[in-house]
């Protein structure tokens, strides 16, 4: 994971979710949440991969979020002011709108901001309980549920362990009103050799489901063994 710590980040929202002269609406934005879940090298590598894939990120981060990241990612500054050049360099950054989930007067708060899908990884059982209920209590939960309203795809991916019954009905609850459940359950079978290469199994496996183009190396290489 890239951690550059030269210069500061020019994210093209301000912190109030305000544009400067980022793309307010485009059918190749990909809405990318994060929660408070553990797993948060996803979404750094998910970012990575679909700005390189010709995307805008539209980034929204629960305050809990911001927590994980800080904590599992590095990522540097406050809970206010995150620093993202702790976690992507500069041209990477060119294509991320940053906002906090606070923020809920922001335009993926409304069907008329057009993303292309919407991606909550990881995804707290917090956050998916609301999602499985139809609650919009911040601007990711209203983004996630815009995207269900209007029939675009929702890739959530869960994570923790264990579940207990109630996360089981949420997430089928979720599947069954549209939502693309993809819990945080990395394969081996392509022989992983690094942290990096188990996160790029879950990252791959988001990205060929929304038909986004990467070079992630995590085919099965087949197995003669048997
Ligand atoms: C370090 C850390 C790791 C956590 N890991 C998980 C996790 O894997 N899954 C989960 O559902 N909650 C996890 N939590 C708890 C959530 O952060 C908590 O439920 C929070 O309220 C989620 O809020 P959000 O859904 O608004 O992000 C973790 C919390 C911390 C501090």
């Amino acid at each position: 994971m890239s951690r550059p710590n030269s210069g500061a980040p020019t994210p093209t929202a301000d912190r109030a979710g305000r544009h400067g002269d980022s793309p307010v609406e485009s059918a190749r934005t990909l809405i990318v949440g994060v929660t408070g879940a553990s797993g948060t090298p996803y979404a750094v590598r998910l970012v990575e991969c679909a700005v390189r894939a010709g995307r805008h990120v539209d980034l929204i981060v629960t305050a809990a979020g911001r927590l994980v990241l800080a904590d599992e990612a590095g990522m540097t500054g406050t809970p206010e002011e995150p620093d993202l050049a702790s976690l992507w360099p500069h041209d990477i950054l060119a294509g991320v709108t940053y906002r906090p989930a606070e923020t809920l007067s922001a335009p993926p708060a409304s069907g008329s901001f057009r993303a292309e899908a919407a991606v909550v990884i990881p995804c707290s059982m917090n956050t998916l309980a609301a999602l499985s209920h139809g609650l919009a209590q911040n601007l990711l939960q209203r983004a996630a549920q815009v995207a269900l309203k209007e029939g675009r795809p929702l890739v959530v991916v869960p994570r923790e362990m264990p579940v207990t019954p109630i996360d089981l009905e949420n997430m089928a609850r979720l599947a069954g009103a549209g939502a693309v459940v993809m819990p945080a359950m990395p394969g081996f079978y392509h022989h992983p050799r690094s942290v990096g290469d188990v996160v790029d199994f879950v990252v791959a496996k988001v990205l060929d489901r929304l038909g986004i183009a990467h070079d992630l190396d995590v085919r099965w290489p087949g197995c003669d063994l048997l």
